[in-house]
C-alpha cells in the first residue's frame, strides 16, 4: 500500500497518526516493515491505537475476556447503521436485509478464508454451539466427550439432550500443564468408545486461556468416526488461524469478544458435508436441508449488530490478526514472567507460546478467588473476574488485556501481586 493511501485508511477507520511525538513517517515505517513479534513491543504503535478508545479512568480493566468494547470508529458506525435502520424502517428489512445478509457472510467468509456456504451469523456462542448439540439426531445411549474445562452452559446443553434422548455424557479433565499434545489427545481418545458420536472441545478454555491442539484432536476423532464441535468463544480475532485448518467438523465463536462487533453477534461454521443431518432449533422449510441458512431462522434480527461485523473486520484488518496475536501473548507473558516465581503464586495457564495468548489465570495460594478479585479491586483498582472452578482445578484470576493496555497498567497488576502473595 502507498504511504498516502495508508494514512488515509487509517484516517477512515479513526486512528490517528501521529501522537506520542513521533512523526507519521516513522511510525508508519515501523507498521509497514516489522514483522508481528517486532511489533509486539512497539509502545508508540499501541499507544496510538489505545486512542481509538474511550476508556474509564477509576479502574484498570483486566477483563476483557467478557467481550471486547468497540473503538470509537466501530462504534460511531454501529450508531450509523442504528439510524439508517431506524429510518428505512420495514422498507430495508423487506428489500434488502437478505442482500446485506449475504454480503456481510461473505465478507466474513473472506476474512476466515473459509466457504460462504459453510457459516452463518448468529448471536453469540452460545446458540451457535447449542444449534450443533440439540441438532444432533441423539438416540438413547449414544455418546458424547466434553471436558470439566469446557463451558458451563455447553455441558448444561449436554446434560438436556441426555435427558431427553437418553444419550450418556462422558466428561473428562485438561490438565492445566499439559506436557504434550499427544498427551491432551490421549486423554480425548481413551473416553471414545463404538457408541461416540461427537466430542466438544474449546479452542482457548476460557478460565485458563489454554489454547488446546484442536487439529490433532480432530483427525484422531475422525479416524473414530467421532464428530468434532469446536468451542471458539474466544479464539476468533484473538489467535491467528484458519477454520478449514482445524479439521473440525463444526466452530462456534461470539463475535463481540475478540472482533470487537457490538454485543449480539456470533458466528456458527458447519462444514458441508454436515449440514444435512442437523436439527434445526427452529422450524425452517423454505431452504434445502442441505442449505446452512436453514439452521439461521432466529425471527427478527438487529441488523445493526450484524451490519457492523463488516466495520470490525475493516478494524481488525488495518491491525492486523497476528500483530494482535504476537501483542496479546506479549503483554501476558510480561507480567506473568514477573509474578511466577513469587512465592504462593500459581499460574493456572500453559507458558508455551503455541499453548496460550492474551488470557491466563493466576491464583494466590490459601486466598479464595472472589476474595482475590475483591482486593484487586478495592485495593489497586484492578477489574478481573474470580473463576472458582474446583471440578475443573481451576481456583484463580482471569486476567485478560486488551490490544489498548499498556505496560504501566500491567506494573501496576505485578506490584499487587507481589504484595498480596507476600
Ligand atoms: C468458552 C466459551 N464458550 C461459550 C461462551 C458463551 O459466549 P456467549 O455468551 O457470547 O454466547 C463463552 C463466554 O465467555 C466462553 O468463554
Amino acid at each position: 500500500m502507498q504511504k498516502r493511501e495508508f494514512i488515509k485508511t487509517l484516517a477512515l477507520a479513526g486512528i490517528s497518526l501521529p501522537l506520542s511525538g513521533k512523526n507519521t513517517d516513522e511510525i508508519f515505517y515501523k507498521f509497514q516493515n516489522y514483522s508481528a513479534s517486532q511489533m509486539a513491543n512497539d509502545e508508540d504503535f499501541w499507544l496510538n491505537l489505545r486512542n481509538a478508545y474511550k476508556l474509564k479512568t477509576d479502574y484498570i480493566n483486566l477483563e476483557n475476556g467478557y467481550y471486547s468494547m468497540m473503538p470509537q470508529p466501530i462504534l460511531n458506525d454501529y450508531i450509523a447503521e442504528i439510524k439508517m435502520l431506524n429510518f428505512h424502517a420495514s422498507f430495508y428489512m423487506r428489500k434488502k436485509m437478505i442482500d446485506d445478509k449475504i454480503a456481510v457472510r461473505k465478507n466474513l467468509a473472506q476474512f476466515l478464508k473459509c466457504d460462504l456456504s459453510e457459516i452463518i451469523v448468529t448471536r453469540n456462542t452460545t446458540e451457535s454451539m447449542n444449534t450443533v448439540i440439540s441438532g444432533m439426531d441423539w438416540k438413547d445411549g449414544d455418546e458424547a466427550i466434553m471436558a470439566y474445562q469446557d463451558y458451563g452452559a455447553m455441558l448444561d446443553m449436554f446434560k438436556q439432550q441426555s435427558e431427553r434422548y437418553g444419550m450418556v455424557n462422558k466428561i473428562i479433565s485438561i490438565p492445566n500443564h499439559p506436557k504434550s499434545d499427544d498427551e491432551i489427545v490421549a486423554i480425548y481418545e481413551n473416553a471414545i468408545t463404538k457408541k461416540t458420536k461427537l466430542i466438544m472441545v474449546c479452542h482457548m478454555i476460557n478460565i485458563t486461556g489454554q489454547i488446546l491442539p484442536i487439529k490433532k484432536i480432530c483427525d484422531m476423532a475422525h479416524q473414530h468416526n467421532v464428530k468434532v464441535v469446536v468451542d471458539g468463544a474466544h479464539a476468533i480475532a484473538h489467535i491467528d488461524f484458519k477454520i478449514a485448518d482445524l479439521n473440525c467438523d463444526f466452530y462456534a465463536c461470539s463475535l463481540h469478544k475478540w472482533l470487537s462487533v457490538p454485543l449480539g453477534a456470533g458466528l456458527l461454521y458447519v462444514k458441508n458435508e454436515n449440514v444435512e443431518n442437523l436439527w434445526p432449533i427452529n422450524g425452517e422449510y423454505s431452504y434445502d436441508k442441505k442449505d446452512i441458512r436453514k439452521l439461521n431462522h432466529t425471527g427478527t434480527q438487529p441488523m445493526a449488530t450484524e451490519l457492523s461485523i463488516a466495520h470490525a473486520i475493516k478494524f481488525n484488518e488495518l491491525i492486523g490478526i497476528k500483530r494482535k496475536e504476537e501483542r496479546l501473548r506479549f503483554l501476558k507473558n510480561y507480567w506473568t514472567n514477573q509474578v511466577k516465581e513469587f512465592k504462593n503464586i500459581e499460574i493456572n495457564t500453559p507458558f508455551e507460546d503455541e499453548r496460550s495468548c492474551g488470557i491466563a489465570n493466576v491464583g494466590i495460594k490459601k486466598m479464595k478467588p472472589s476474595d482475590m478479585a475483591q482486593i484487586l479491586f478495592d485495593k489497586y483498582k484492578i477489574w478481573t473476574v474470580a473463576i472458582d472452578n474446583e471440578k475443573a482445578k481451576v481456583q484463580g484470576c482471569r486476567i485478560t488485556p486488551s490490544i489498548y493496555t499498556t505496560i504501566e497498567e500491567l506494573n501496576v497488576l505485578v506490584n499487587a501481586l507481589k504484595e498480596m502473595s507476600a
